[in-house]
């Protein structure tokens, strides 16, 4: 196990946060001894927020055993690794199930949490079997116990997903490798730059990304925070951006449009009072 105090920024991709200090845990013994304290689960950082002043809890970083897998993906997969990695294997190995998670770029444990997905399939509905530590010990559920909805889980108050059993179906490399185009064609009109991936939820039936565009807000800067010129739903960060800017942004949204925030937000966090422009 590895103890260190680290800026968060460098572990989310919107590159926003100040320091904590991160266990990285290798077994389940590290486990049990970080969560002795009040704690916080990072995955691949990809769906955080998290304040300037960084957070006090310990933060988690799942390793050695927990970010194991067999390169047939039988058996069990650590919540560590990278659903990148899991959805390349698939493809040559002709297994089908994890494209609609193509271009999420999530470790295991954060995309069961959040139910990362696409229109064209959710980790949910790639799981067979969830690991969680939980009350000190692991317990095993089926995924109908867990909750899943769009971008929603109801894992238990403080459980770490540990280790999933993938539900692939046998197809071919070619029919793998068809749908992943398709996603990847689906996503052609987001942008580049460093973000969280979309900051709101669609609310039924309708784009966030679509709604802010037609508000005429892409474009928006609070300092080193912009409002995506391609994709509305895409907040970025231009280089230097702090988290109070890129808040200045929710809330300039959420005063003309009633959208759910999608991101995770870490600490405290009050928006920028800088000067918004377009
Ligand atoms: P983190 O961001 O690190 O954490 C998110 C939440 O999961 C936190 O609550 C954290 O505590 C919890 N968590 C992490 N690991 C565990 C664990 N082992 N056990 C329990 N809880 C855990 N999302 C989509 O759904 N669809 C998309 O198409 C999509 N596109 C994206 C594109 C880009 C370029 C980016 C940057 C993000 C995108 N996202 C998308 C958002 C993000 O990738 C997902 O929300 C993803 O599930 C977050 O996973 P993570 O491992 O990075 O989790
Ligand atoms: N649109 C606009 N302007 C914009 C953005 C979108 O007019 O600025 C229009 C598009 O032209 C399209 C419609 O809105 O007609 C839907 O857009 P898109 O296909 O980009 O899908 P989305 O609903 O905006 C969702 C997910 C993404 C996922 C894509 C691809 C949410 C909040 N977003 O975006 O997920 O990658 O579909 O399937 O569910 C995420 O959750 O972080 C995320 C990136």
């Amino acid at each position: 196990m590895k103890i260190a105090r680290l800026p968060l920024a460098r572990l989310t991709t919107l590159g926003v946060g100040g320091e904590a200090e991160v266990w990285t845990v290798e077994t389940l013994a590290d486990l049990v001894q970080a969560t002795q304290a009040p704690y916080r689960v990072l995955g691949n950082g990809s769906n955080l927020l998290v304040s300037d002043a960084g957070v006090p809890e310990r933060v988690i970083r799942l390793s050695g055993e927990f970010a194991e897998w067999n390169p047939d993906l039988s058996g069990w997969v650590g919540a560590g690794a990278l659903v990148p990695s899991l959805l390349q294997a698939s493809a040559r190995l002709g297994l089908s199930g994890l494209e609609g998670l193509h271009g999420v770029p999530a470790q295991v444990g954060g995309a069961v949490k959040m139910n990362a997905g696409t229109r064209f399939g959710e980790m949910a509905d790639a799981l067979e079997v969830v690991e969680l530590f939980h009350d000190g010990r692991l317990h095993h559920f089926g995924p109908a116990e867990l909750g899943f909805r769009y971008r929603h889980s109801g894992l238990p108050e403080g459980s770490i997903v540990t280790r999933v059993k993938l539900k692939l179906t046998p197809s071919s490399e070619e029919a793998v490798r068809a749908r992943i185009a398709l996603v990847d064609a689906a996503r052609k009109g987001q942008p580049k730059k460093k973000s969280a991936g979309c900051a709101f939820k669609n609310p039924p039936g309708d784009s966030a990304g679509r709604l802010i565009d037609v508000k005429g807000l892409k474009g928006t800067t609070v300092g080193k925070a912009m409002i995506s010129l391609e994709h509305g739903n895409f907040l970025v960060n231009l280089g230097g951006a702090t988290a109070a800017e890129m808040y200045a942004l929710i809330r300039k949204v959420q005063s003309v449009l009633p959208l759910e925030v999608e991101w995770e937000i870490w600490g405290e966090v009050t928006p920028a009072e800088a000067e918004v422009s377009r």
